[in-house]
């Protein structure tokens, strides 16, 4: 026990210097086979958007409604014919696992049907360059992309018919690649998906109902009644196709197959009662409402009761072939959140938008740097977040699939912000794991400063920056770059390693070419 208070007394100490370095560790200090690793996605990386019969997803249209002043994933960083460099940078920077998603719509085009042989020949050449450079893939099957065809067919995830085509896209990813792919994840963020792209309309396929809505009027959607109906078919959806994985194609291709949510991380606005419990409802509903499912075959009871009738409910057959569905949970953590009851309604009201799940609280965004555009950096938070799936989940395998730190895109390479969030995250990672979180791995957000969901290019989360004025697309490395690469291939991370990164980079640096 005493063990016990003096390392957590260390731990305190060393969190809050942490950005000094005080916690020293080297990748050997992880398990072996934990792999550290880098993502994108297809839209916000390949580019080529109209290019060798690919068609547009709900998120070329959503960046096309002109929702961020014009810019869109048309070009983005090019790697649909760059990926040759790209995977070359990758192992020059040492990433064991390269995370990206599948653009259904170059695959498949029509979202069903017949496949794209020019979709199939990018998709098995990025695998087989990455295998062949010892890089893992580990694929993601939909990354806000649907096929805009099917949306317009019959209103894509709110209808049920996405069952079965979701399952048959999956199929052919399977059999297609899954001889040397072996993680899959069928959703990224399905929470947010659902969240704001069906309640506040502000992600695609940008569906709300007034009065609901973030900031604008929505043309389509109902706000009280579609986030839980395209939650529910994801889950059908996710569900199909991990059956298949696991009847037809796991014994011989030995692979794992999970499902990934975003994570805050919510603490009570003050420590009365009813904000503690509004924090748990909070996780519940933001965590629960996939996460009960996947692992207990229902929705929490909280969900239940709050949202009533709207809420669509599984039969026996499908609630038992939902439980258990997945080998992993991919979980995406940036922030922390503040949580306060709100007796006066069943909405959740957080300060400038207006959403209808029945959730019955208000958040407070954590303002206490909100002059910044940089994220805090809150290890204890992840801790947090891992403690609780541990706790909740019966401590099922993690892959931190996101996790990474917001700067001004055209700043500086010399991003300390993004060297200190990994400093600190990485860390407490080892942490967690010492303390028994079953994680399995880390990727950062992002390989390449990208097409970002919410920014466009106004901010960049990567390791890499991409100069967009250079029509060679040139990549330069980020100090953050030199640190993870310097940490993956065993260096020793402290404070000296933080000052000679420094010495380094004066030295190396092209600042002042780059950033015009
Ligand atoms: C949205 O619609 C309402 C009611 O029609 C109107 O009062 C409001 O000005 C509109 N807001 C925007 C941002 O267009
Ligand atoms: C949303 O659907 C519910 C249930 O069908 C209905 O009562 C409500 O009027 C709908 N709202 C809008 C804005 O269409
Ligand atoms: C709530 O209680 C905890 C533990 O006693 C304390 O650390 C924290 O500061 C309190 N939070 C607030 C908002 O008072
Ligand atoms: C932060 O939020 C709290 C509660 O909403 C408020 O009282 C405080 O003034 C805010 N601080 C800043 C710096 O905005
Ligand atoms: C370690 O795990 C225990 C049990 O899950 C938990 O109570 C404790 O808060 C964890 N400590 C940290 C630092 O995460
Ligand atoms: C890049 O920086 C300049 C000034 O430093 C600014 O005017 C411009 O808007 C920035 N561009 C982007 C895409 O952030
Ligand atoms: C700094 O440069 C030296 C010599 O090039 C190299 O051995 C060392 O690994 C570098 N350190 C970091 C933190 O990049």
């Amino acid at each position: 026990m005493l063990e016990r208070v003096r390392f957590l007394k260390l731990l305190v100490v060393s969190l809050v210097v942490a950005v000094s370095g005080a916690d020293k560790f080297s990748r050997h200090d992880f398990p072996p086979g934990f792999v550290f690793g880098a993502g994108t996605s297809a839209y916000q990386v390949e580019g080529a958007a109209d290019q060798d019969g690919r068609t547009p997803s709900i998120f070329d249209t959503f960046a096309h409604s002109g929702i961020m002043g014009g810019a869109t994933g048309d070009i983005a960083c090019d790697q649909y014919h760059k990926y040759k460099e790209d995977v070359q940078l990758m192992a020059e920077t040492g990433l064991n696992a390269y995370r990206f998603s599948i653009s259904w719509s170059r695959l498949i085009p029509n979202g069903r049907g017949s496949i794209n042989p020019k979709g199939l020949q990018y998709y098995n050449n990025l695998i087989s360059e990455l295998i062949s450079h010892g890089i893992q893939p580990h694929v993601t099957l939909h990354h806000v992309d649907l096929p805009q065809a099917l949306e317009d067919e019959y209103g894509g995830w709110i209808d049920r018919k996405i069952v079965k085509d979701f399952t048959d896209y999956a199929d052919v990813c399977f059999r297609m690649f899954g001889d040397r792919v072996q993680y899959w994840t069928t959703f990224n963020e399905a929470n947010v998906f659902v969240l704001a792209g069906y309640d506040l309309g502000n992600m695609p396929p940008m569906h709300c109902s007034f009065p609901f809505g973030y900031d604008h009027n929505c043309s389509k959607g109902n706000s009280s009644t579609e986030p839980y109906l395209a939650a529910h078919n994801i889950l059908l959806a996710h569900a199909s196709a991990a059956r298949l994985y696991k009847e037809s194609y796991q014994d011989k291709q030995k692979g794992f197959i999970g499902f990934n949510l975003f994570s805050y991380w919510y603490i009570p606005f003050t420590n009365k009662t009813e904000d503690v419990i509004a924090t748990q409802r909070a996780n519940d509903f933001y965590v629960g409402w996939f996460a009960g499912p996947l692992v207990y075959g229902d929705y929490p009871d909280v969900m239940k009761r709050n949202v009533g009738s709207r809420l669509p409910s599984f039969t026996a057959h499908e609630s038992k072939r939902i439980k258990g569905s997945i080998d992993f949970f991919g979980i995406n953590f940036y922030n922390v959140l503040h949580v306060k009851d709100n007796p006066e309604t069943l909405k959740m009201v957080p300060r400038d938008y207006n959403a209808d799940t029945a959730v019955k609280l208000i958040f407070v965004q954590d303002n206490t740097s909100s002059s910044s555009f940089e994220f805090p950096v809150a290890p204890w938070a992840l801790q947090g977040v891992l403690d609780y799936f541990k706790q909740t989940y019966g401590n099922p395998p993690i892959f931190i699939h996101e996790n990474g730190q917001r700067t001004l895109r055209n700043a500086t390479l010399e991003d300390w912000p993004r060297v200190k969030s990994l400093h600190g995250y990485i860390g407490a990672l080892l942490d967690s794991v010492r303390n028994g979180s079953d994680v399995r791995g880390y990727f950062t957000w992002s390989f390449l400063d990208l097409f970002e969901l919410l920014d466009g290019y106004n901010s960049g989360f990567g390791l890499y920056y991409v100069d967009l004025d250079d029509p060679e697309l040139r990549r330069y490395p980020k100090l953050s770059a030199r640190w993870y690469s310097h940490f993956l291939k065993g260096g020793s991370m402290g404070s000296d390693g933080f000052i000679e990164l420094e010495r380094n980079s004066s030295s190396t640096y092209l600042s002042a070419e780059v950033m015009k």
